[in-house]
């Protein structure tokens, strides 16, 4: 099994370009099973999610091409994939794929919308908590389908004549709900407006390419979206948004070695809170023509506390790198995680490094420390592990960084991007 050894202690300087965002990428690849025309992405990351999820579709009918020619983009590259699902070859999304990948799940919405039913593996907890499927349930329920849970799977019909088009409030925010119920309504009969929509801005980025694919949405990015039902969806061609966790991941880790990185190919609309959060820490951070720059010379870390919230909110997917950062701050600080009820796994490990981290509820406490030592780390997510190789970078001798598969999923090329800044990153194959 592979794993990441960092010598740390190097500054951070050059540039790291920006894959397409892996959390985009996956509802957008989904969406290709709504309609028989071909709908091409480009600037597909190549990450093991994406190749399972590629995996998933095709045993749902979707026939996929890879443009040959890598697509180059500044210092990085990204692929164009290529989609078409003629006709849906089976409805059901057994155990074995789902239970991989929890996103994979989402494929009930585009299945129930153009065939009328689906059925889909329930995908089970994880280790970031328990991640129940209450929502999507009522959302496609308040469309009209029947939602039977039998054996581990859940049956979805649609009423004969297809989907109806509703009004429906989440409770609570959930991207994922909001991705399936969009891709649903794009075909129900008539017009459904979501309240308490997720804003993400991968949420945004899926409702333009179903509107270049001929959906009617309007809304996305805002709490209320509105779909006017259409009757079929064509092709489209559609650039995969800039990966906005990848960016903040970045910069946290400029902003913890000090240096200077520009990060190319990203947008700082994606990530406010976040780049306040590190801006706040004592680094620069500004637009340029191509990206984003982080800078840090020689000033000290400083305490800020944050809180994970749903967009606009600080991201739950860079909990973990803040936390790295600030285990190295000049004082005490605190993170509090809303959306995950267990997603602390790196405090354990980070206090291999030397962190001082004591966690109360939802609420970690992190009093700075001057120095971290290398040791060798595991993690089960991949936000946490991402978090241990910022810290690594930062700490004084070797890290060992084991169970890479889990960077492998949303990190496209870690190592090589590290290295280019002058980090000693390598991958150590046994
Ligand atoms: C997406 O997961 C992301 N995954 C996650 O990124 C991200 O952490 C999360 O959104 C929050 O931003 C992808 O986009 C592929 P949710 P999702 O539904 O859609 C609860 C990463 O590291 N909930 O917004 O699954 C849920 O338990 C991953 O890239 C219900 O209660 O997250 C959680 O507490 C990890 N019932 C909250 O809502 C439901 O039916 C938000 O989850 C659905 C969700």
């Amino acid at each position: 099994m592979d794993r990441i050894r960092i010598i740390g202690g190097n500054e951070l300087k050059g540039i790291i370009p920006i894959s397409g965002a892996k959390n985009a990428a996956l509802p957008l690849m989904i969406a290709s099973l709504l309609t028989s025309d071909t709908l091409t992405l480009e600037n597909v990351p190549h990450l093991a999610d994406v190749e399972q999820l590629i995996r998933i579709l095709g045993n749902h009918g979707v026939d996929i091409s890879v443009n040959g020619r890598r697509e180059r983009q500044g210092e990085g590259y990204s692929r164009t994939v290529h989609f078409t699902c003629r006709t849906i070859v089976d409805t059901t999304a057994p155990y074995e794929l789902v239970s991989k990948m929890r996103a994979s799940f989402w494929v009930i919405g585009p299945l129930l919308a153009r065939e009328g039913h689906a059925r889909v593996s329930l995908p089970g907890g994880c280790a970031i908590g328990t991640r129940p499927v209450d929502l999507f349930i009522e959302g496609l329920t308040a469309l009209g389908a029947s939602m039977e849970i039998d054996g581990g799977y859940i049956n979805a019909t649609a009423p004969k004549g297809g989907l109806i088009g509703a009004r429906y409030t989440f409770p609570k925010v959930s991207v994922g709900a909001t991705h399936v119920m969009l891709m649903a309504a794009a075909l129900a009969r008539g017009t459904t407006v979501i309240g308490n929509a997720a804003r993400e801005p991968e949420v945004v980025d899926l409702a333009d390419c179903l509107n270049a694919m001929g959906a009617k949405i309007s809304g996305a990015g805002t709490s209320t979206i509105t779909i006017e039902g259409v009757t079929s969806l064509s092709g489209a061609r559609h650039r995969v948004l800039p990966d906005r966790i990848e960016t903040g991941t970045y910069a946290m880790a400029v902003a913890m070695t000090g240096g200077d990185v520009t990060l190319e190919g990203t947008r700082a609309d994606l990530l406010e809170t976040a780049l306040e959060a590190i801006r706040r820490s004592g680094a620069d951070v500004t637009s340029t023509a191509t990206g984003i720059r982080v800078v840090r010379n020689g000033g000290s870390i400083k305490p800020v506390d944050v809180v994970t919230d749903p967009f606009p909110g600080f991201p739950t997917d860079l909990q973990a790198q803040f936390m790295a950062l600030m285990t190295r701050s000049t004082g005490v600080s605190h993170i509090t995680e809303t959306i995950f009820e267990n997603r602390f796994m790196h405090v354990q490990e980070l206090a291999r490094l030397g962190a001082k981290i004591s966690l109360s509820g939802q609420t970690a406490k992190i009093e700075g420390v001057e120095r971290l030592r290398g040791a060798p780390v595991m993690a089960t997510d991949l936000r946490a592990s991402v978090s241990l190789v910022i810290a690594g970078l930062a700490a004084e001798g070797e890290t060992m960084v084991n169970r890479v598969y889990h960077l492998d999923r949303g990190f496209e090329r870690l190592e090589e991007k590290l290295t280019r800044c002058g980090a000693v990153v390598e991958r150590v194959s046994d």
